[in-house]
């Protein structure tokens, strides 16, 4: 096609008269003249190459926090032609400058490629045959014609003949992935910015490594505190104290296992972030103590916008210290959130990020645990969508919602806000994350976040949004996760029970039957619908939800262990099957169930009144036995299986050894709780790994890591650390019988 010339797909498209816009391919010229290079670096055994575009007038890189700092990866520059050399190694790769603020790179795709990867996409698990937008965007009403959501990560993975390859495209700016969308068997990958950035390509290797390398990038999550693994009750909102009390009441009561309790943007004086509500909460302080002698945790929901009120300190502070963003002609930015009009820190610059987290220091000193970052997109009621993936390029500084300031190179630089507003987010988190760490040093900071970019890891959890009560947004979240856990996040969830529309009992354990696998295990709804509580239903629903949240609390030693793997090795917890079984047909195209680390695969029900699924066991000649009831199943073929209400959907691989806890109520009971080590199938073996589960001690040596497998007899080594708890050990022998043991 030549220069100038427009691609519209068809007569039916352009006359179209859907409000999105009409999908336009101009062919451009190329017109870069600034500065190419060419790296290479080994990183866990991949070739990673580093394309480097510095546009003409563009005097130095901007950062974009992405990488993980510390990391003493050293790439070496490739003489030569860079834009020859990124063609050899991605085969047939073109790069060019489109326009002003517009870079384009297009490779051919293999025609069994599947495509992963890319954080959060309202998608089936594979990518391919659809444009993906990131630019970080508030849509609590998502649905299949989505396109941007709250998550912005550039990192997109391509799996083919059982080796993965991938790119990352280190750079906040919008970005448009083209994934064989008109299956001319091309990705064409479109990025709206003018500032300069970095194309890493990592080089064909199995899916594991490619994850591996990718995280040895831009980090992995530290350890998280216990208690955040246990289970979350949220609401938009319980309003007051009393009804909080009365919350934590009922889970004991009702011996419903629960660790940490959630207020929503109630519990502020008028939506002022760092404040509480004086008349409905009286006492926070005292309420938080009342709560954590009951071994209940709080979280507090803080959203970035602050109130426009010339009496409000927080709103003086910002003002005097020119901490707000501000638009082209000066004006401090204004646009309405929960409280109204507000304005929005500049998280861009270093000292917004320290003021920030100074007056976060307000909920450490109440006693608040955790803090959960919401509509840090960020989200705006006037402003609602930017229509990113109609642009040619992106518009100039001055025509952009508002600038913004950064300051990461030191001297502040103004930048027009979408080039960095994909960071917005993680720059709060990261803002957050220093606050809880200088306010409780040595304790595992818990942050969650809505809106994040690539590297979000090291410095929060995620969930995915506003959710409804839908099956299909319950089938969704399984290769969603998948692909956020793709994307270097490992501790990710949805909201159980969805967050909009109404939960019958139905769908509410059936969300449960497979949340207890969430890394990220949180019961969340807005105020329209129903209360969602797992005993809102009635004594039935309650007694099939108390099994499954118990479940979850026996599983807490074999998830700390998947934790610890992936900071060892950078993978997620959830994975799909492929990523265990690259060559196994079925497994490449399964997206409704998912391994659960290695040794546990999860098949969950998500229709209405189904009450038997398909259920595919990889691995020929291999036994699978169900995790709750002990049946065993063949592997190497689907089994049709009975799955009435309340089910455990998972099975467990011959050869494992399970570590799993007695019952408890929170996790404050868990130091004190026995283990049992289940075997599956006549022998297996396992890596066991303890710590105390709340402090950085791990990092010098306080854990232990076992190495345990079971024959004729049990036999346990210490790989690593020094660790030591006195709680009681059990072996768990294929003949069920069990009987104590030492480590
Ligand atoms: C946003 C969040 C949701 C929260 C609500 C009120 O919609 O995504 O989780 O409950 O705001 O704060």
């Amino acid at each position: 096609m030549e220069a100038g010339t427009e691609f519209v797909p068809s007569d039916f498209t352009r006359l179209s008269r859907s409000p999105r816009p009409v999908f336009k391919r101009k062919v451009y010229d190329d017109i870069f003249q600034g500065r190419l290079s060419l790296a290479l670096a080994q990183v866990e055994g991949v070739k990673v190459y580093r394309f480097s575009v510095l546009p003409k007038g563009e005097s130095a890189m901007p950062s974009t926090h992405a990488l993980a700092p510390g990391s003493d990866i050293a790439f070496d520059v490739l003489e030569g032609d860079a834009r020859l050399g990124l063609a050899k190694v991605l085969s047939g790769c073109t790069f060019q400058q489109s326009l002003r603020a517009r870079f384009e790179f297009s490779f051919p795709l293999a025609k069994t490629a599947c495509c992963l990867g890319l954080g959060e996409r309202y998608s089936s698990l594979n990518l391919r045959g659809a444009r993906h937008t990131l630019c970080s965007t508030d849509n609590p009403n998502h649905d299949e014609s989505s396109d941007s959501l709250y998550k912005a990560i550039p990192f997109s993975i391509f799996l083919d003949d059982g080796l993965a390859s991938a790119c990352f495209l280190d750079s906040s700016a919008p970005q448009i992935y083209d994934l064989d969308s008109e299956l001319d068997g091309q990705v064409r990958i479109e990025l709206l910015s003018a500032r300069g950035f970095s194309f890493y390509y990592f080089d064909r290797a199995p899916l594991a490594q490619i994850v591996a390398a990718y995280t040895a990038l831009t980090g992995r999550s530290e350890l998280p505190p216990r208690w955040a693994l246990g289970h979350q009750q949220s609401r938009w909102s319980y309003p007051d104290a009393e009804t909080v009390r009365e919350l934590a009441r009922e889970f004991r009561r009702r011996r419903i296992p629960c660790d940490t309790l959630v207020l929503d943007i109630d519990y502020m004086d008028d939506y002022r972030v760092f404040t509480s509500d004086k008349g409905r909460f009286p006492d926070f302080k005292g309420l938080i103590e009342e709560l954590a002698r009951d071994n209940f945790r709080l979280v507090t929901i803080v959203d970035p916008g602050v109130k426009l009120d010339k009496d409000y300190k927080i709103y003086q502070e910002g003002l005097k210290l020119e901490l707000f963003c501000r638009d082209a002609k000066g004006e401090v930015f204004v646009d309405r959130v929960w409280p109204g009009r507000s304005v929005f820190p500049d998280f861009q610059m270093e000292a917004t990020r320290k003021w920030w987290a100074e007056k976060l220091q307000f909920y450490y000193d109440n006693g608040v645990s955790g803090i959960w970052n919401d509509m840090n997109e960020p989200a705006f009621f006037d402003t609602r969508f930017i229509p990113v993936s109609s642009f040619d390029e992106l518009p100039e500084t001055g025509e952009q919602p508002f600038l913004q300031r950064d300051d990461a190179d030191g001297e502040p630089t103004t930048v027009g806000h979408l080039e960095v507003r994909n960071l917005y987010g993680s720059m709060m988190c990261e803002a957050t994350y220093n606050a809880a760490l200088a306010a409780r040093p040595g304790e595992r900071p818990f942050v969650l976040t809505r809106s994040a970019f690539a590297g979000i890891q090291r410095h929060a959890a995620v969930w995915l949004g506003d959710n409804k009560s839908w099956w299909e947004h319950l089938r969704k979240s399984l290769p969603m996760l998948l692909n956020v856990g793709l994307s270097g996040v490992p501790f990710a969830g949805v909201d159980i029970g969805g967050f909009g529309e109404t939960c019958s009992p139905e769908m509410l354990l059936r969300w449960y039957e497979v949340g207890i696998f969430f890394p990220f295990f949180r019961n969340h709804c807005w105020l329209k619908g129903r209360a969602q509580e797992p005993f809102a239903y009635g004594a039935a629903v309650e007694e099939k939800a108390r099994r499954l949240i118990e479940l979850r609390y026996s599983l807490l030693p074999y998830i700390s262990g998947l934790f610890h793997e992936h900071r060892q090795t950078g993978a997620p917890l959830m994975r799909p099957l492929l990523y265990h079984y690259p060559q196994d047909a079925m497994a490449l195209n399964c997206h409704d169930q998912f391994m659960f680390g290695a040794d546990i695969l999860v098949a969950p029900v998500m229709e209405r009144a189904q009450t038997h699924r398909y259920v595919y066991l990889p691995e020929a000649g291999s036994q699978w036995t169900a995790l709750a009831g002990d049946k065993t199943y063949e592997g190497g073929r689907s089994h049709y299986l009975d799955m009435p209400l309340g089910t455990c959907p998972a099975f467990v691989r011959e050869g494992a050894i399970l570590p799993l806890a007695d019952a408890m109520q929170s996790t404050a009971e868990y130091e004190q709780a026995a283990i049992t080590f289940k075997v599956y199938g006549q022998q297996g073996s396992a890596v066991f790994y303890e710590d105390d589960g709340k402090s950085f001690d791990y990092k010098e040596g306080g854990f232990a890591q076992w190495q345990l497998a079971y024959s004729e007899g049990f036999l346990s080594r210490l790989m690593g650390g020094h660790y030591k708890t006195s709680r009681r050990y059990f072996l768990q022998k294929p003949d069920g019988s069990k009987i104590p043991v030492q480590l």
